[in-house]
């Protein structure tokens, strides 16, 4: 019988991970699938449930900094292939504690980076280190243009900054040591699971607890959506037909400003909730901006489009309703994510 090929998932307990790990968990059997997360405040196992018992799948509980720990685990797993999701992913905790920031998502790639590399010793072959990075290390666009994959790095908050250091060094050790890697730079994911500090999961419990829809400035803030089951199948095209050494954006074609998706959110909410038409848009009210706020992300995905044929699957009208009725549905996540360390973050950030 062929051995199983070795493939560690970082951050698969959190939103996009958890997505990736189930795709891959369920489609390839010849794979053997490790996920390894410290399950901070964004790790939940609840997002894994239906995959948890799968033969081809099993769950780490690590930190990516230690690197003793990550050292071992590569020495016994021998992992082939990394998909690197593991970060602190929210620009606004990284503007009230950057070195978090720099702790996980730099010091934590390079953990990963160095360990990947005493592994195989420069036997690369059929090797992978896939990191996943967001378009937020181009910095911010006027109201016109497009972050292509040749988009100068100019990141503006401490989160951005942070990925934009563990993108260089990914390709650094792939120039220095011959790392076979690729990158992947994706706009705002939306969808079931994501912890409801993100815009979307945020303002839907708001919406349902009747409570206050903070919008930051004028709302005239742009960003590009894609649903995250699209990010998922985009992450499975370019772990499998990507070019050792490139950058693929990945994006929705799918612009919004932040007050008219507030608004349709709104809207559809009513709509779900048998409210009065009207009655959640009286919850939005205009708050103190967040500092540094980029203006517009929106991305060029037509180099993953035309050289692997990915597009997103899924318009924004259906991913939205999907959204929304699985935040209804499945109140008991939303009540169990939402208690504890949340109220504490929450009374910080908005009061
Ligand atoms: P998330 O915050 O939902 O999940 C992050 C996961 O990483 C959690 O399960 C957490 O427990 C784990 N983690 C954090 N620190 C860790 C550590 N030190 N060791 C081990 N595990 C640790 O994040 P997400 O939104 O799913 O984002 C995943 C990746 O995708 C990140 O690298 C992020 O930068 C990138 N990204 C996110 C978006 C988006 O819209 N959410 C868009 C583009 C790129
Ligand atoms: O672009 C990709 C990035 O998208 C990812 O790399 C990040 O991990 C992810 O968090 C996301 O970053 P944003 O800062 O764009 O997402 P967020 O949901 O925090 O905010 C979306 C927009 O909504 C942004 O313009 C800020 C605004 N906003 C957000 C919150 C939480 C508000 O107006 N009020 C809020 O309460």
């Amino acid at each position: 019988m062929n051995k199983k090929k070795s493939i560690l998932i970082t951050g698969g307990a959190g939103f996009i991970g958890s997505h990736v790990v189930r795709l891959f968990a369920q489609n390839y059997l010849n794979y053997q699938i490790y996920n390894l997360d410290n399950l901070t405040y964004a790790g939940n196992l609840e997002n894994l449930k239906d995959v948890e018992n799968s033969p081809n799948y099993k769950f780490i509980k690590g930190d990516i900094t230690d690197e003793n720990f990550i050292n071992s685990i590569f020495n016994k797993y021998r992992f082939e292939a990394v998909i690197h999701l593991a970060a602190e992913s929210h620009v606004d905790r990284s503007i009230k504690d950057p070195l978090a920031f720099v702790k996980t998502n730099v010091i934590g790639t390079m953990v990963l980076l160095n360990a990947f590399k005493s592994c195989w010793q420069g036997a690369f072959e059929n090797k992978l280190f896939y990191h996943i990075s967001t378009d937020e290390v181009y910095g911010t666009l006027g109201q016109t243009g497009l972050f292509t994959e040749t988009t100068s790095y100019d990141p503006n908050s401490p989160y951005s900054a942070s990925k934009a250091s563990s993108d260089h060094f990914v390709r650094a050790y792939g120039e220095t040591y011959g790392l076979p890697y690729v990158i992947t730079n994706c706009s705002n994911n939306y969808g079931r699971h994501q912890f409801p500090e993100k815009l979307i999961p945020l303002f839907i419990n708001n919406i349902i607890n009747e409570k206050s829809l903070p919008v930051y400035g004028d709302g005239n803030y742009t960003r590009d959506w894609l649903y995250v089951n699209d990010h998922a199948i985009a992450i499975d095209l370019v772990f499998h037909k990507g070019l050792n050494a490139e950058t693929y954006n990945i994006g929705g074609f799918n612009e919004w400003k932040n007050i008219d998706l507030v608004k349709l959110l709104c809207k559809q909410m009513d709509i779900k909730l048998g409210r009065l038409e009207g009655s959640s848009e009286k919850l939005i009210t205009y708050v103190k901006d967040r500092p540094g706020h980029d203006l517009r992300y929106a991305i060029d995905a037509n180099k993953i489009k035309s050289e692997l044929g990915w597009q997103p699957s899924v318009t924004f009208e259906e991913g939205l309703n999907k959204t929304i009725d699985w935040y209804l549905n499945n109140k008991e996540w939303l009540d169990n994510v939402t208690s504890g360390e949340y109220q504490s973050y929450y009374t910080k950030q908005y009061s």
